[in-house]
């Protein structure tokens, strides 16, 4: 029985050191320990030994058992331990990694101008409105007194959705929206996008004006010389010249276009490609409210007077960026729009 025994013990060893699963170390223990295990049904042979060397035996037996035990114990606590660490080692997270950069995105700079225009006018009193992008004749040419035969109802600049409706020129037609519902006094600003058939560098078929306008008694052409050097001023510098040139529009009367000390050159060189060596570059129309228009929306023209002006925002962004293609604005090349 002892060399039974012995070889058990010597096996059971020998299996436990070479399992490398939980269920073989399991294995193992059914078949040592088990119900019908080898080192449970040997206690029988007990009988069959020598009386005198019983307990001894008895003793050796216990001894084995024991050992056995604890070293199955061992295996599975072995074998966990190392199963923890290697899952440990598998979901292991660099925390000295640098983090993947998020690339920020920005406003268009075309939206950029426009809230710098925005900004600066709010400043000075106005309010921002907006208008429909499909207008109908009477508002983008008729109210603002518009003949019938003027060249800019041609279609040959108006993009037509309809025989009465029409991609707005301009954002002039929000100026009668307005009024239409409102009393004076009023200083508004309206920007937004209009639409005319042109493509070539300096115009696109879509391209963004900012409108504004006052309305008050005794609004003069000096409030408008002023607001518009003012607002010029803040968007191109302090310093920069201004200049009021009488001109015509139908809804305005007196009218004017508003010209800048160029950008590039200061007036410095006959020969700058911007402003063709004039040192001024037009930068919008403007004039005093025409009474037809005040009359269209109701409005006593005896009684009230007003201003109005209106600025393409692609030209501005253009001198502003000293970008040569308004193309640009609408390329979505990511090349371009990073730089603003
Ligand atoms: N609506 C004109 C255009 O698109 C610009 C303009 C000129 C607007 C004079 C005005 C103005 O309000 O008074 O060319």
């Amino acid at each position: 029985m002892k060399s039974e025994l012995e070889r058990i013990h010597r096996e059971a060893v020998a299996g436990l050191e070479a399992a490398s699963q939980e269920a073989e170390v399991e294995a193992l223990r059914v078949r040592l320990l088990g119900r019908k295990g080898e080192l449970t049904t040997i206690v029988r042979s007990l009988r069959d030994v020598d009386p005198s060397d019983r307990p001894a035996m008895g003793a050796y037996l216990n001894e084995v058992k024991t050992d056995v035990e604890q070293r199955i114990e061992a295996a599975f606590l072995a074998l966990r331990v190392s199963a923890r660490e290697r899952q440990i080692a598998s979901e292991r997270v660099d925390v000295t990694i640098p983090g993947r950069r998020q690339v920020l995105g920005h406003l268009h700079p075309i939206t950029q101008t426009i809230e710098e225009m925005i900004d600066i006018f709010v400043a000075l009193g106005f309010e921002v409105a907006t208008g429909p992008d499909v207008e109908d004749d009477y508002h983008n040419f008729t109210a603002l007194n518009f003949p019938p035969d003027h060249p800019a109802r041609d279609m040959q600049d108006t993009f037509f959705v309809d025989q009465d409706h029409l991609l707005r020129t301009h954002t002039s037609p929000v100026q009668i929206r307005v009024m239409e519902n409102r009393q004076p006094p009023l200083r508004v600003i309206v920007p937004g996008a209009t639409y005319r058939i042109d493509n070539d560098l300096t115009h696109a078929p879509m391209f963004h004006q900012i409108e504004g306008f006052m309305v008050d008694k005794r609004v003069t052409f000096g409030d408008l010389k002023g607001t518009l050097t003012l607002a010029l001023q803040r968007l191109f510098g302090d310093d920069t010249r201004v200049r009021f040139r009488a001109s015509f529009f139908p809804f305005t009367e007196p009218s004017a276009e508003v010209d800048i000390g160029c950008v590039i050159c200061a007036g410095q060189s006959s020969t700058c490609r911007i402003c063709r060596g004039t040192g001024w570059l037009e930068i919008l129309g403007a004039g005093l409210i025409d009474p037809n228009v005040f009359e269209a929306v109701g409005y006593d023209s005896e009684a009230l007077s007003g201003f109005a002006f209106g600025v393409g925002i692609e030209r501005v962004a253009m001198l502003k960026y000293q970008i040569n293609d308004i193309r640009l604005f609408a390329g979505n090349d990511i090349r371009f729009l990073r730089q603003f």
